[in-house]
């Protein structure tokens, strides 16, 4: 029972509330391995604390680096792009993390022994094929389970070869991995990347690493040579916009609301949603602007809103909302009018089924829709109120569900039982204690 939460009533109004959201998950795995190949002491601050960086830091452990864990910052002490040491047959377990479990693969690609790959039940479900294809091409030797998935075994070589490739699914997990890759390789590889996060370019640009981005309209262009030291680096991680996007549209949903979020990463490439919302007629300014190590920061305002319209989203928008649509499905349900997002197959590739699922919580909500493998229809109810009870068992356990469904209990009313609280920690352990304090 205590892992079922429990939501009887909407929230109440909040004024002027101030929250800080934790970490942001990208940059925090990111900065755990690259930090893990420097040279010497790297510290963070404001470092995620969720299972899936806390995987990333046992992974890093298992392969021979120093780690040193305060309640207020991380140290890492990297002993150069060759200090992994470890012994035969290392077991590497990357838990419910997609990025952990493929942006680690580019880092072994020149290991000289062989190294197993495993994950939770969500994860084992997850497509390996789509890094180790091109990780492949490069010389580096996979077997995987039912050629796609986990448990995998990867040994790399030493003789890796530069490669040319298009990643065409938009998925920065597997072009950070070639990125790695290409870090370790003689020559130039060069990646025709469509549109998606680029926290890996910009890390590696602040580092002087041999990464060379061009932004086309539609592409990114990225040339990679062989690396011959990281510099330790200190990095003070700025908030999740993803776990932002809670408490945003919990604000937009309550009435009479308003919220400020500090200190929250604004990179183009993850502020999807906010353009979604403002299109739906949301206000939300982006305040305090600035450039922090390559990555734009703000504190984030946001109103609740009366009229909300609703969207036919663009393509263009999906990789900078990717993680989000559950929420922004929220949002079109509350709208006047019918939206519209396409080309979402990708969402059924994340930690659970996404479409499906959005489609699903929509029903129970009983919100009009109609689903198909990669696109859904959202017959909007501004007036809606739910009276009835609801459960939400996501046998994957998806965080992603388990807060969306939260932040829609206590917005449409009913009375919502939501098992697996735990899985909060996965990306964001403190989710909870800051719903607890804005409706103080
Ligand atoms: C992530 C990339 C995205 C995103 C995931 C984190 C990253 O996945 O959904 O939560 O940190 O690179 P894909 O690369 O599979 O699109």
């Amino acid at each position: 029972m205590a892992n079922i939460f429990v939501i009887k009533k909407k929230i109440s109004s909040f004024h002027d509330k101030f929250i800080k959201v934790s970490g942001d998950k990208s940059l925090s795995i990111r900065w755990v391995l690259l930090a893990s190949l420097a040279n010497g002491k790297s510290r963070s601050i404001n470092l995620l604390r969720s299972d899936d960086v806390k995987a990333s830091i046992n992974v890093i452990k298992t392969l021979g680096i120093k780690v040193k864990l305060k309640k207020n910052f991380c140290e890492i002490y990297g002993k150069g792009l060759d200090g992994y040491k470890y012994k035969k047959n290392i077991v590497l377990d990357a838990k419910n993390s997609g990025t952990l479990g493929r942006l680690i693969l580019g880092l072994l690609a020149n290991s000289d022994k062989e190294i197993k790959i495993i994950g939770d039940k969500s994860l084992s479900k997850r497509d390996f094929k789509r890094v180790a294809d091109p990780l492949k091409k490069f010389g580096v030797k996979f077997k995987l389970t039912n050629n796609r998935n986990l448990p995998l075994k990867i040994l790399g070589t030493k003789n890796l070869k530069p490669i040319k490739y298009y990643e065409n699914k938009g998925s920065a997990q597997c072009k950070s991995s070639i990125i790695f890759a290409g870090l370790r390789t003689e020559g130039t590889t060069i990646i025709k990347a469509k549109k998606s996060r680029d926290h890996t370019e910009l890390l590696c640009k602040y580092l002087k690493l041999p990464v060379h981005l061009l932004k086309k309209k539609n592409y990114d262009l990225i040339k990679i040579k062989k690396a011959t030291n990281i510099s330790s680096f200190n990095y003070h991680i700025p908030s999740d916009m993803s776990s932002a996007s809670f408490f945003i549209v919990l604000t937009c949903l309550t009435k009479n609301s308003n919220l400020t979020i500090r200190n929250v990463n604004i990179n183009s490439s993850r502020i999807g949603i906010i353009i979604i919302l403002k299109k739906m007629g949301v206000n939300i300014i982006f305040k305090n602007k600035r450039l922090y190590k390559g990555e734009l920061v703000a504190d984030i305002f946001v109103r609740s809103s009366k009229n909300l319209k609703s969207i036919n989203c663009p393509a263009r928008l999906n990789s900078s909302s990717i993680d989000e649509f559950l929420l922004i499905f929220l949002v079109a349900a509350r709208a006047k009018g019918v939206s519209f997002f396409k080309s979402l197959s990708e969402l059924n590739q994340k930690e659970s089924p996404r479409l499906k699922w959005g489609s699903k919580i929509l029903n129970l909500m009983g919100i009009r829709n109609i689903l198909t493998n990669d696109t859904i229809k959202i017959f909007g109810n501004p007036n809606i109120n739910i009276k009835k009870k609801i459960i939400i068992k996501n046998y994957l356990k998806d965080h992603r569900i388990f807060m969306t469904s939260a932040i829609a209990a206590l917005t449409f009313g009913g009375e919502w039982h939501i098992h697996d609280k735990d899985s909060v920690n996965t990306s964001f352990p403190s989710f909870l204690k800051i719903l607890k304090d804005i409706k103080k």
